[in-house]
């Protein structure tokens, strides 16, 4: 039976990554795109998620704009990982509009459409799917599963030493999705240790579309830039480490309290969780803490080659 997901998004290079798997597998039925600020403007973010569905011939999907910025901060975004517009490679234009609704409605009434045959993936900033959470009490409870992209549980940030980015950008929202539901946490203690070697990134953007422009995705670079040799390392795509746990079951989790760090200051998006039960503190999501390398690399690849 496929997997009904709902994408929250703020594409941003992996997440065109993810949406690119998600979209190629057979397993996986996208049901619907909602935008958010996050790597980019929510403009930017919602022209790129209906570019990269014209991309790959699915305009049939429906995409909803939501939040323009964190419940209660400036937007703070990312260009200079995922250019000046938030995506590399130059990918068509859209010739598909967003729905009308806004992006909050839009993943309330997907929930209320789909109940437990839906998984939601948030990849951004955790705006849309708080403030989702604050009008409908009962969504958490409705569907399957809700994964985050997100947190730096045990290893270093990567916008501060303490905060990866989408929990630094609305650190008040996730701490409101925490206490609305018990999500599967997917940070950089998985995302970093499962990267694309630079040696496949190269091979890929020497190849056809879409290959090439996923090429350009993995290395967050343009194309050129990438054939001139300009990759320093292997890749981390965060983003798309969390359709592959929902493909291949790559992750190991463990279900413990999480506290994230709120207002501002050196721990801004930081989260603690509670490993070793020093805290009476109830369970409040699953994190995801070791990966099987081998088989995430083969699937995006695979997935990748066989677009
Ligand atoms: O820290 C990585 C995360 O922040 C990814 O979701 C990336 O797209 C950015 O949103
Ligand atoms: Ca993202």
């Amino acid at each position: 039976m496929t997997q009904k997901v709902l994408f929250d998004t703020d594409p941003g290079c992996d997440d065109a990554v993810a949406l690119a798997l998600a979209l190629a597998s057979d397993e996986i039925e996208v049901v619907g795109v909602s935008t958010v600020a996050g790597n980019t403007t929510v403009a930017n973010t919602t022209h790129n998620a209906l570019a990269i569905l014209e991309l790959l011939d699915r305009t049939d999907v429906p995409v909803a704009r939501g939040c323009a910025g964190p419940l209660c901060r400036d937007l703070e975004t990312a260009e200079e990982i995922h250019g000046p517009e938030g995506i590399t490679g130059n990918p068509p234009e859209p010739t598909s509009e967003p729905v009308s609704q806004h992006g909050v409605e839009f993943i309330r009434d997907r929930v209320r459409e789909y109940g437990d045959d839906l998984t939601i993936v948030a990849i951004g900033p955790q705006t849309n799917l708080a403030t989702a959470i604050a009008i409908d009490e009962d969504l958490p409870a409705t569907v399957d599963d809700i994964y985050l992209m997100g947190g730096a549980a045990l290893c270093p940030g990567n916008v501060t030493p303490a905060a990866e980015f989408n929990f630094y950008v609305d650190p008040e929202a996730v701490s409101r999705v925490f206490r609305g539901a018990t999500p599967k946490v997917v940070g950089l203690d998985v995302t970093e240790a499962a990267t694309i070697p630079v040696a496949t990134i190269e091979e890929l953007v020497a190849e056809d579309e879409p290959q090439r422009t996923l090429g350009a995705w993995l290395g967050y670079s343009e194309i050129d830039a990438i054939r001139d040799g300009a990759l320093a390392g292997d890749q981390a795509i965060h983003d798309a480490t969390v359709i592959v746990d929902i493909l291949d079951d790559v992750l190991d989790y463990r279900e413990v309290p999480v506290a994230v760090g709120t207002g501002d200051g050196p721990f801004r998006g930081a989260i603690a969780p509670d490993i070793d039960g020093a805290t009476d503190d109830l369970p409040n999501t699953q994190v995801a803490l070791d990966v099987d390398e081998a088989t995430h690399r083969d699937r995006i690849v695979d997935g990748i080659r066989g677009l």
